[in-house]
């Protein structure tokens, strides 16, 4: 391995993720392109591995350098040699000498370093920590924290362009060793792989798709039937519209809403791609809070934009955005918004965040519930755990936990009229 070409490559690659808010696989490529990442001695698989590690590394990495001594602010090149000191030193192997000698020279005690708190050492900002420890056992926080620095990919099979039997078995042959789903006949999730998801076929020609389990209980809750008229709130990329089309075999009608221009441009793409019948589909650019319908749907479909801190496995550069112990509170306001706004036009309406955070789930739904007369907080129906006791709604919404459903933290709720 070439360390000071490695170091380079993934101190880039948090200065994209920090300074240009990118995606850790955006940023990866992003830097690629810029600077090369080529000659690095490590295959651009293993170096993008080293890069995501490194993103959730983030504030164990910070912890270390600022009590040894060496300052609240750390440059992205010192934090990357520390990081790959540190693993090196963990993975008992020499740590290579230019390398030792660059780190121990700036920080003459990082070997003194012995006791870490939880937050430090998983990795997450301390305040997010102590918010979850406001709602779950301490054991449970550092489970979910910990099963969250790992990812899980699972693969839903779309039926409406292959049928599951023989779409598992053109996967064995690829050799993806996969777990079906003990409820759900289309999805598996994914142990090993010899080539990457997206490098094969089926994945190519959209006849499967990367879709975590959370994300296809959201839309079972909604429990969708043929040629319903089907109002999606928050709706691009689309992964959901393109199961709900899926499950109704293509006969349901959907008005996917989303603010960005650029993402409903892509559904459109994507909708095709997956063999959904489009002519069912409107697409329509707007602030969907405050959208007016002279009609109601049958169901209405909230998947909000959120803090995300349940997608941190998928994307640890969530952690880093997480910096900013605002944000939920921020969401918090337009997803009510656009919640209170979906009950005014459906009879059934779900709604979902990617949040393990209270303010998003409970305290939305709480609020809503209080204004909303004409609808009824009902059971989800789904089997997976309830929410945090603490709240009054606790008992009727779910959640997904990633330590104990292997998949990213949602939040779901289901309204009745
Ligand atoms: C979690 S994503 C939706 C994912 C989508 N349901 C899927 O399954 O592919 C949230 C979406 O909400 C959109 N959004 C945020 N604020 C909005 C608003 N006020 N009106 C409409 N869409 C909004 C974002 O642009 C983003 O595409």
């Amino acid at each position: 391995m070439n360390i000071d070409r490695v170091s380079s490559i993934i101190a880039n690659v948090l200065y994209a993720v920090d300074r240009m808010k990118m995606p850790v696989s955006k940023a990866f490529v992003y830097v690629c392109n810029r600077f090369g990442c080529g000659a690095a001695g490590v295959g651009r698989e293993e170096l993008f591995k080293l890069s995501r590690d490194f993103i959730s590394s983030y504030y164990r990495i910070r912890y270390i350098i600022e009590s040894v001594g060496g300052g609240h602010n750390p440059s992205y090149r010192m934090m990357a040699k520390v990081y790959l000191y540190l693993m090196f030193r963990e993975e008992g192997g020499i740590i290579p000498s230019r390398l030792r000698k660059s780190v121990q020279r700036g920080l003459p005690n990082i070997d003194s370093i012995e006791v870490i708190p939880a937050w430090a050492r998983l990795s997450y900002p301390r305040w997010l920590y102590e918010r979850l420890l406001d709602v779950l056992p301490s054991s449970d926080v550092e489970e979910l924290l910990e099963a969250m620095n790992k990812e899980n990919v699972w693969i839903r099979v779309n039926t409406l362009k292959i049928d599951v039997d023989r779409a598992l078995r053109n996967l064995e042959m690829e050799g993806v060793v996969l777990e079906r789903d003990r409820d759900i006949p289309f999805l598996a999730r994914v142990i090993k792989s010899g080539k990457p998801i997206r490098d094969i076929e089926l994945f190519k020609n959209g006849s499967i798709i990367v879709q975590d389990r959370a994300s296809v209980l959201t839309v079972l809750a909604a429990r969708p039937e043929r040629n319903m008229i089907v109002y999606d709130f928050a709706a691009a990329p689309g992964v959901k519209a393109s199961l709900i089309m899926q499950l109704t075999e293509n006969s349901a009608r959907i008005v996917a809403m989303d603010l960005s221009i650029r993402r409903l441009n892509s559904m459109k793409l994507l909708l095709k791609h997956y063999g959904v019948d489009v002519s069912k589909i409107d697409l329509i650019h707007t602030d969907s809070k405050r959208i007016v319908f002279g009609e109601k749907a049958d169901l209405a479909l909230v998947d909000a934009a959120c803090s995300n801190s349940g997608a941190v496995s998928k994307d640890p550069s969530v952690k880093i955005l997480l910096r900013d112990q605002s944000l939920p509170i921020k969401m918090k306001s337009t997803q009510i918004d656009m919640l209170l706004n979906a009950l005014r036009h459906s009879y059934t309406t779900i709604y979902s965040v990617c949040s393990i955070l209270p303010e998003e789930g409970e305290e939305v739904v709480d609020r809503v519930s209080k204004n909303a007369s004409s609808h009824k907080l009902v059971d989800t129906g789904l089997k997976i755990s309830r929410g945090y006791r603490k709240y009054d709604v606790w008992n009727v919404v779910s959640r997904t936990f990633p330590h104990i459903d292997k998949c990213e933290g949602f939040f779901i709720a289901r309204f009745e009229y």
